[in-house]
């Protein structure tokens, strides 16, 4: 009869220990990053207006609908006459992506500015 009980017991404590290792902290925090990071957005302003972007999204149509017009020539990203500055970097927008939200949290704030 104790050794029913024992092998219980342990039985028990085998099984809880095992869920524990399944569903860890460490898994659980790596399941939240990876939802999270698709949905990082980033501000960009141009024209007085300031919009949310989707990092990675093309940057062409990013500045079409914030209403900067680079003059596109190749289309391809050889020419360079389409290159815009979003917060200081000088990007092709026929190939560019929208780039991550800045750190700073004043930038974050303001936005990256297109030019
Ligand atoms: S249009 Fe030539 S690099 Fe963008």
């Amino acid at each position: 009869m104790m050794n029913c009980s024992l092998i219980s017991a342990i039985l028990f404590a085998v099984i809880l220990g095992s869920t524990n290792a399944f569903f860890s902290h460490s898994n659980i925090n790596a399941r939240r990053t990876s939802t999270s990071s698709s949905l990082h957005m980033t501000i960009l302003t141009a024209n007085g207006q300031k919009v949310d972007f989707k990092e990675g999204s093309p940057l062409s149509s990013a500045c079409a609908k914030l209403g900067v017009k680079p003059k596109y020539s190749c289309k391809r990203g050889d020419c360079g006459s389409c290159t815009v500055s979003v917060g200081g970097t000088r990007i092709k927008a026929c190939v560019g992506k929208v780039p991550p939200m800045p750190r700073l949290k004043s930038l974050q704030e303001k936005g990256l500015e297109v030019k």
